[in-house]
């Protein structure tokens, strides 16, 4: 009889899947041996296979574009990184060199883009938006991006007290985005998000507050579904509410551009792993067309910030000590066409 774990996984899944593959009873990943790696490396080890993330990029920029295609869709798609997903300058640098823009979370990501700027890696108009809870040093560094004349740098306003501390800390014309809150799903501990603003206060907030300062733009609504971007109820559900909530915004402000549907494709974390990301691109763009051909409003170029699908399915680690190490660093970037595995 039977009974080894691989047989088991013979029975269950389909394997050898794509990127993995046994090439004389030994595992490759990408075409690089693992064994090879281990015994050059010692372990424990983490690699990042960098070509990776390329094709990622370009996956979702083809499904998003085709998709756009499909539905004669006006707008562009815009392809954000998010930073906070994987800080390393190597990675980072691999997604901007894929065309993508960036998405920030703290003062540290500036300080990571200013890096980049004087690499030459990012430019004055790569698109830089900017999430998460302001505090002074963020914002500081947010206005100082803006005074060096970083034009598409956004800054998004996670609550409405954001929006006091960043008129009184620049008279130059600004950016803005707003968070809408979306509410959790209902095994969570809080019914609504508490990031963002909630949908019931938004407009009223913006005519009252953002509309009479004329320095401030409104350019972009930024919500972010926290499960994941899932081909269900709720998801279709909290997404109907965003765009409900753009398209009276959009009435109220001619010149809001931009809906960033945040983070939430999600990666192949299990040998079982099934979705189709055509259908969720092609279903995300269909309904943003038909809800703005509906009210008469032009279709806003479309964001995303892709976390862990950029770079999740790039990784792997061995995290047994199976030989005393012969590496200097844990981390092992891999830029090598898949025949040189040695990655130094
Ligand atoms: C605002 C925002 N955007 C994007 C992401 C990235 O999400 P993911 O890694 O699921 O793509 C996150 C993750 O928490 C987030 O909070």
């Amino acid at each position: 009889m039977k009974n080894n774990f691989s047989d088991l996984i013979d029975q269950t899944y389909y394997f050898p899947q794509e990127g993995f593959d046994l090439r004389n009873g030994y595992l490759h990943f990408h075409g690089v041996s693992i064994k090879h790696l281990i015994e050059e490396h010692g372990t424990p080890f983490k690699l990042i296979y960098l070509p990776k993330i390329g094709d990622q990029i370009k996956r979702a920029n083809n499904w998003f574009k085709k998709a756009m295609k499909k539905n004669s869709y006006k707008g562009n798609y815009q392809y954000c990184y998010c930073t906070k997903c994987c800080h390393f300058q190597h990675v980072i640098s691999e997604a901007l060199s894929h065309g993508t823009h960036l998405e920030t979370s703290s003062s540290f990501d500036i300080d990571l883009i200013l890096k980049l700027y004087e690499e030459g890696k990012v430019s004055k108009s790569t698109i830089l938006v900017h999430n998460g809870y302001k505090t002074e040093d963020y914002l500081q560094k947010i206005i100082q991006l803006n005074k060096m004349g970083f034009k598409n740098s956004i800054a998004v306003l996670d609550n409405m007290r954001e929006l006091d501390r960043l008129n009184k800390m620049t008279r130059k014309s600004i950016k803005i985005g707003l968070r809408m809150a979306t509410d959790l799903q209902p095994q969570s501990d809080y019914y609504t998000s508490r990031l963002g603003i909630r949908p019931s206060e938004l407009l009223k907030f913006y005519k009252k507050e953002i509309a009479p300062k004329k320095k401030l733009k409104l350019k972009m609504l930024h919500f972010f579904v926290d499960s994941g971007i899932k081909d269900t109820l709720y998801y279709w559900e909290e997404f109907q509410k965003g765009l409900n909530m753009f398209v009276e915004l959009k009435k109220a402000c001619p010149e809001l551009k931009a809906l960033n549907i945040g983070g939430g494709f999600p990666i192949r974390n299990n040998l079982g792993f099934e979705y189709d990301y055509a259908y969720m691109a092609d279903e995300i763009v269909r309904n943003i067309k038909e809800i703005c051909t509906n009210e008469g409003i032009e279709e806003p170029d479309l964001f995303t910030e892709f976390g862990k699908y950029t770079v999740g399915e790039s990784g792997a680690s061995k995290s047994s000590t199976w030989r005393a190490g012969a590496s200097s660093s844990p981390f092992l970037p891999l830029h090598l066409p898949p025949s040189q595995p040695s990655p130094s």
